[in-house]
C-alpha cells in the first residue's frame, strides 16, 4: 500500500450546491445561501489546496442557471464582482492561481473585467490552481473544443491521426489534469453537465451536507471515503 501522500487525489472537483436550500431552511433569502458558500469557497479552497492538491476546480454557475430569475442571477454576477475584486484578498496571499472555464457569452463586461483581473493577479502563482467553472457547461466544453479542433484541422495545424486523450485535452477551456475524486453537496444523485470529459474515471462521494456547511471536517471525511475506493481504471 502507497502511503497517504502519493495517494493524494491531484485533482478535486465540487458541485457546490444546496445554496438555497441551507437559506430557506433558516427562514433567509436564497440570496444569503450564496454570500455565505463564497465565504466557504474561499476557506475551503485554501484548506485543499494547501494539502498539496494541485488542482481544485469547483462549478459556481452553470450554462443553464441563467435560467433562474432575473433578481437571483444579478445577485450572483454582482456577488462574482465582489469576490474576485474584493473578497479573495486571503486566497491571493496564499500564492493561489485562479482561473477560470466556461463561455465568455453572455456574461456582463463588468463580470468579465472582474474575472480577468482576477486571472492577471493571481497567473504567476504556484501554490495549486482554483478551477472556477462559470456559465459552464460540460456538453458546451466538448462543443467548443470540437470547434476549435475543426479550425485547426481546416488550416493544417492538425494531423487527425496525432489525436489522442491528451491533445484532445488542450482544446478544452483548461489543460487540466483528470478528476480523481468529485464531491457533490446537497443530497442530489447527478452530474448536471459538470466536467464531463475530465470526470470519466473519478471516483465520486454525495453527501447531503449543504455547500455552506461543507467545511474542512466534512472534506477529510471525503477524503476519507476516496481513500477507501478501489480505483482499477478497467483492469483487475
Ligand atoms: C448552488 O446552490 C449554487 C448555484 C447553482 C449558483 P443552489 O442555488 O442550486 O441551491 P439549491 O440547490 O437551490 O438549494
Ligand atoms: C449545479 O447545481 C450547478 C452549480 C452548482 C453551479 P444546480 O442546482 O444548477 O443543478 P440542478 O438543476 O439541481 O441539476
Ligand atoms: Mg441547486
Amino acid at each position: 500500500m502507497n502511503n497517504v501522500e502519493d495517494r493524494l487525489p491531484k485533482h478535486v472537483a465540487i458541485i457546490m450546491d444546496g445554496n438555497g436550500r441551507w437559506a430557506q431552511k433558516r427562514g433567509y433569502q436564497r440570496s444569503m445561501g450564496h454570500l455565505e458558500g463564497s465565504k466557504t469557497l474561499e476557506k475551503l479552497g485554501i484548506y485543499i489546496l494547501k494539502k498539496g492538491i494541485d488542482v481544485l476546480s469547483v462549478f459556481a454557475f452553470s450554462t443553464e442557471n441563467f435560467k433562474r430569475s432575473k433578481e437571483e442571477v444579478d445577485y450572483l454576477m454582482n456577488l462574482f464582482i465582489e469576490m474576485f475584486t474584493k473578497k479573495f484578498k486571503k486566497l491571493q496571499k496564499e500564492g493561489i492561481k485562479v482561473v477560470f472555464s466556461g463561455r465568455r457569452k453572455p456574461l456582463r463586461d463588468d463580470v468579465l473585467k472582474a474575472m480577468d483581473e482576477m486571472e492577471e493577479k493571481t497567473k504567476n502563482n504556484t501554490k495549486g490552481i482554483l478551477n472556477i467553472c462559470l456559465n459552464y457547461g460540460g456538453q458546451e466544453e466538448l462543443i467548443d473544443a470540437s470547434c476549435k479542433i475543426a479550425e485547426d484541422y481546416k488550416n493544417g495545424k492538425l494531423d487527425l491521426v496525432s489525436l489522442n486523450k491528451e491533445s484532445f485535452s488542450k482544446y478544452l477551456y483548461r489543460d487540466l489534469p483528470p478528476i480523481d475524486l468529485l464531491i457533490r453537496t446537497s443530497g442530489e444523485l447527478r452530474i448536471s453537465n459538470f466536467m464531463l470529459y475530465q470526470m470519466a474515471y473519478s471516483e465520486m462521494v454525495f453527501t447531503d451536507v449543504y455547500f455552506p456547511d461543507f467545511k474542512e471536517k466534512e472534506f477529510d471525511a471525503a477524503l476519507e471515503e476516496y481513500y477507501k475506493r478501489n480505483r482499477r481504471f478497467g483492469g483487475n
